[in-house]
């Protein structure tokens, strides 16, 4: 069957794009459209065309899969076809618009969308920009500075948004279709799109974008281009600027940035497949439990409730719950000033909290998550006492940062239902959700796992038990050969630099500066019995701990907080210099690419290391970690991505 239909009702053809999963603009899909758009041409008895999409939503772009590669007809032209038709066309949108699907609704000469719909152009996510006229069209529907927000951060915008901004001309009420058929009579047979001005461009300083845009892409090329063609639209003819768009959309799609952003794509959406495909029947989520309601644990029930779930939340006596309760409370504030809920949202996610200090109240759970402090022995006992009290069926998951899973497993009657939920902060924004198989873990806790990780919209990667599973065993062992450099030369601010700019949102002496010091301290303090003698091993963060500076929270660690921002700190620069000269190691000066060089070695040995003991499902998962949960520059693929390059 044709992936592209169309039938002649009364003078109106309805073009129906059916192409699942998203209806993406494979290239049969493109030819199968391409004939339709010559049989409107050549039926005189069509008066109009109304183009809708089978399945759950309309176009979702062009077929990521073929990007890079020359495949005729090419979008562009079929689009230019459909807005130089003889008769009036109208998207019926539903779901998502999105890349070459929103570009193929604004040829149309109209647009109605369910009220539930999102429009976007996310290419940049891609690597890539709007190909198929996006740059030129949408600043003639939309003011210019909404057309570069759209296009350069990739963000869809919902249905009311577009309306409101001209991107959709009304929004259906009740029958999408029926409504586009009349919306094709009401269609005025204005001006054609592309000889219309920009709309609201003279107030647009470019300068000003640009500068700001770099600093916000941290490397990454296709906003920048995205916005460059913003600016041919509102400089050149459109004619022109729909030329220059293509020139920029082939030069990126072979690019090196776009072809690990793909990567990533499909890498983020095969992470945690073996959860989807187990029969077992997961764990009830509508009631969870939670042990633990400090940074973690409240992070963790801010995500249950802003997803549905009610929450009962242990903590250790009633102050702690008291606080527990506050920092939810603190943290759905800062939500809704984020826009995610309204006040009603924010009232009833708290209604769905419930506190208490006795694990009674816990035997409505089907999955209890543990959040104490990092402590075997607390964490033991924890377990302990939730698998004398919960039903057999509940599921019990630890958030332990490194300890064994195992051992936490050991101490129950049923180790099938253990496993580790390693959740990254904060709990609630970050994508990341490492669910850790014990060798005892059984299918309906992985189950439970990856049904979590879909209720809360998060990105699982399967691990199995080792010492910080695959993201924290991977950040230990650079962050172990970054304080080897400091000895050998180097100081935190040039390794900080030289990770930024390589596109890490944050270099590691910041980064462990914002999360503590202590953290660390205490695994290494634990670990000191028995690491091997001969094991080269660096003082320096153990010297920083030992004078009370453990990061931020203390106002002082790797840089100096006291002006709120961090600062270059003498004392650190002084122990670094004494630890290098106690290693006896001559200090020596490193370049950026040498400190990045050394640490893309180090992950990718970890990482290899990882795969060989079975303890990652794939490389691919790997990068997934480092990018979701480390900030690694997304647009370098993640570090074993670049082993393949
Ligand atoms: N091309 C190829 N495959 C795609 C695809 C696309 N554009 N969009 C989604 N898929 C695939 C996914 O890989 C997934 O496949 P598997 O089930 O085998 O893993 C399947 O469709 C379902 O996708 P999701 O799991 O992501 O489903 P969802 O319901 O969570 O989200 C979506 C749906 C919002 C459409 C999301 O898939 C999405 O954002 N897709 C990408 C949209 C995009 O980036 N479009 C721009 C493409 S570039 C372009 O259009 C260039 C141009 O200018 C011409
Ligand atoms: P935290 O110190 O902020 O909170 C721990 C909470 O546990 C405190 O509120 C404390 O009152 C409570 N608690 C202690 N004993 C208890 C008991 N017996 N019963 C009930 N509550 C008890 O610690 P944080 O940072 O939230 O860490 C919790 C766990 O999450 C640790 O295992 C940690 O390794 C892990 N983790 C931490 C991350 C982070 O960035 N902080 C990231 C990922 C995992």
């Amino acid at each position: 069957m044709q992936p592209v239909t169309m039938h002649v009702r009364e003078g109106i053809a309805h073009v129906v794009i059916d192409s699942p999963p998203v209806n993406a603009l494979s290239q049969p899909v493109r030819a199968s459209l391409a004939d339709a758009v010559a049989r409107v041409e050549q039926d005189s008895q069509i008066a109009g065309v109304v183009l809708s999409c089978a399945g759950r939503t309309f176009v979702a772009g062009a077929d990521i899969n073929e990007l890079g590669a020359p495949l005729t007809p090419y979008l562009p032209d079929i689009l230019a076809d459909i807005a130089a038709s003889r008769v009036p066309w109208v998207a019926a949108i539903k779901g998502t618009a999105l890349g070459g699907g929103l570009e193929l609704a604004m040829a149309c000469h109209g647009r109605i969308a369910e009220p539930s719909a999102k429009m976007g152009l996310p290419e940049v996510s891609l690597g890539i920009l709007p190909g198929a006229g996006g740059t030129v069209r949408l600043p003639r529907l939309v003011p210019m500075t909404t057309a570069i927000t759209m296009i350069t951060a990739g963000k869809p915008i919902d249905a009311k948004a577009a309306l409101d901004a001209g991107l959709v001309d009304i929004l259906a009420e009740t029958d999408l279709l029926s409504e586009a058929e009349a919306l094709l009579h009401d269609l005025p047979m204005g001006i054609p799109l592309l000889e219309r001005p920009v709309r609201d461009a003279d107030a647009i300083d470019w300068d000003a974008e640009q500068k700001t845009l770099r600093k916000k892409s941290q490397g990454a090329q296709a906003p920048l281009e995205a916005l460059a063609a913003l600016h041919d639209a509102a400089s050149l003819s459109a004619e022109q600027a729909l030329a220059a768009e293509r020139d920029r959309f082939l030069r990126l799609a072979v690019s090196d940035q776009s072809r690990a952003l793909r990567h990533v794509f499909f890498a983020e959406r095969a992470a945690g497949r073996s959860l989807r495909d187990l029969q077992a029947e997961p764990a009830d989520l509508s009631c969870v439990g939670v042990i633990g309601g400090g940074t973690m644990g409240a992070g963790i029930a801010v995500a249950l409730l802003l997803a549905g779930s009610q929450v009962i939340l242990v903590e250790r006596d009633e102050a702690s719950a008291a606080k527990a309760r506050t920092r939810v409370d603190e943290t759905l504030t800062a939500s809704a000033k984020r826009g995610v809920i309204d006040a009603s949202g924010h009232a009833a996610a708290l209604d769905r909290l419930k506190t208490a200090q006795d694990y009674g109240a816990l035997t409505d759970c089907q999955l209890v998550i543990e959040a104490v402090f990092e402590d075997m022995a607390l964490k033991r006992e924890v377990f302990a006492r939730l698998d004398a009290v919960m039903p057999a069926s509940a599921i019990l998951a630890t958030n332990t940062s490194y300890l064994d899973v195992d051992a936490l497993a050991g101490t129950t009657a049923h180790p099938d239902r253990v496993l580790g939920l390693h959740f990254f902060a904060p709990a609630h924004v970050m994508k990341l959700l490492e669910v850790v198989r014990g060798s005892a873990t059984g299918p309906r806790a992985l189950a439970t796992a990856g049904a979590l990780a879909r209720h809360l919209r998060k990105i699982a990667v399967v691990a199995c038990v080792c010492d910080g599973f695959i993201g924290n065993r991977i950040m230990n062992a650079y962050r172990n050969d970054c304080e080897f450099m400091l000895e050998e030369g180097a100081l935190p601010q040039q390794i900080d630099a030289a990770m930024e700019s390589f596109g890490f949102a944050m270099g590691i002496y910041k980064v462990q500066d914002l999360s503590g010091l202590d953290i660390a301290w205490a695994q290494r303090k634990a670990r000191a019995a028995t690491r091997p003698a001969d094991e080269r091993y660096a003082h320096i963060a153990d010297r920083l701990c030992e004078a009370g500076r453990l990061g931020r929270k203390t106002g002082r660690g790797f840089y100096d907080y006291s002006d709120g921002k961090p600062k270059v700190d003498p004392e650190v620069t002084a122990i670094i210099e004494e630890e290098s000269a106690k290693a006896a190691r001559t200090r020596r000066d490193f370049t950026e690419r040498e400190i990045i060089d050394r640490i893309l070695t180090v992950m990718q040995a970890e990482g290899q290391a990882i795969l060989d003991e079975g303890i990652a499902e794939s490389a691919d998962d790997i990068d997934v970690v480092m990018i979701t949960g480390y900030g690694f520059p997304r647009h370098k693929g993640g570090p074993m991505w670049l082993t393949r390059g």
